[in-house]
């Protein structure tokens, strides 16, 4: 075959393989088989000396058109393949602007913040403050200034977790520190007694400490809210008109409560005070262990001799007291079994409130 023809022959050939070119990688092994360094037509052009001296300036312009229409055909093919590539880049890459979003959970404050929040706020509507006190407090404020001195039966010191001071100097009662957690809000009442001007109407919201094993119905942490008025003629009969007002508001306007002689230390008389059953409403069920009634919170008088050690004179002033478990308020407003669910951080469980 002359020259020339085999020359035409590969341009056929070369220009079919461009064209069959599925991708960029595919041409550049066509370009490299054809214009490479060991490429088909370089070899044709490098033989170029060997070619009869009358036929090469014919041959040397048939092998260049060749390059040109080679080269030119590569480079159409490429602009050809790489817009495809890139409207395939951007296909796979696209963003569905109609999908929904991911909703977001929104969080809520939790049950027991809420129970808290609510009682107080029933106690504000009706003139009362808000008093707090250290949840790491004395002896006297936890005890003995609530009539509960060293040897008082009711101190039960295997409850109440007690504070080492390490600096060495320390003050002990029965031997244990006189700094702990406080095991009760009642401390509050003394603080307010001692700070507040008179008359005082206060509640005090806060965390309490104690020594037990957590089980259905005791946690080692939990929340109290105490209340404390202290004015001239305070009588029994405000105590129970007020909290039989607070717990139509906190329970619902059909529940009855009823008040049950008790002994606290830090009143006389005491009193603990029963909500009537909102499952069985009286009648008697599992969750009233069949009395009909659901204890809430202890209550009472305040100790002459309390209100005396905080410098008030009995003579003159009377006041009533009152101290609930804010969990167990929880439990029983939404028939919750168990103390415990309260905190496992169940979010199934949770999110029902
Ligand atoms: N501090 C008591 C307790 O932890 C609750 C209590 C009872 C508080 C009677 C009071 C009260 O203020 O008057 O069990």
């Amino acid at each position: 075959m002359a020259l020339t023809e085999e020359l035409a022959a590969l341009r056929t050939e070369t220009l079919a393989a461009i064209e069959q070119a599925a991708d960029s990688t595919a041409l550049e092994q066509v370009r490299i088989g054809v214009l490479g360094k060991s490429g088909t037509l370089t070899g044709y052009l490098r033989s170029m000396g060997s070619v009869p001296k009358e036929e090469r300036a014919a041959v040397g312009k048939a092998a260049n058109e060749v390059r040109v229409a080679i080269e030119g055909a590569l480079e159409a093919r490429k602009a050809e393949l790489s817009a495809a590539e890139l409207a395939a880049k951007i296909d796979a890459s696209a963003v569905d602007v109609t999908l929904p979003g991911r909703a977001q959970q929104i969080g809520t404050r939790h049950l027991i913040s809420r129970i808290t929040d609510e009682v107080a706020e029933i106690f504000l509507g009706i003139g009362y403050t808000v008093a707090t006190g250290p949840e790491v407090e004395t002896d006297y404020y936890n005890f003995e200034a609530l009539n509960a001195p060293a040897d008082h039966p009711s101190r039960g010191l295997a409850d109440t977790f007690y504070v080492r001071d390490l600096s060495g100097d320390v003050a002990t009662v029965r031997g244990e520190s006189d700094v702990l957690l406080r095991t009760q809000t009642s401390g509050v009442q003394v603080h307010a007694m001692e700070d507040q001007e008179l008359p005082i109407f206060v509640i005090a919201p806060g965390k309490v400490y104690r020594r037990d094993v957590a089980d259905p119905s005791h946690l080692p942490q939990f929340t109290q809210v105490e209340g404390l008025v202290v004015d001239k003629g305070i009588t029994f009969g405000d105590l129970k008109g007020t909290l039989d007002y607070f717990c139509k508001q906190m329970f619902g306007p059909e529940r009855k409560t009823r008040f049950r002689a008790h002994y606290f230390p830090f009143t006389e008389p005491s009193a603990e005070v029963d909500v009537s059953c909102g499952i069985c409403h009286g009648e008697g069920c599992r969750f009233c262990k069949g009395t009909g009634w659901l204890e809430i919170l202890g209550c009472g008088m305040v100790d002459p001799n309390v209100l005396s050690m905080s410098g008030i004179d009995p003579e003159e002033y009377s006041g009533f007291a009152f101290g609930m478990g804010v969990e167990r308020i929880a439990c029983l407003k939404y028939n919750v079994p168990d103390l415990r669910m309260l905190l496992e951080g169940d979010m199934r469980f949770l999110r029902q409130f």
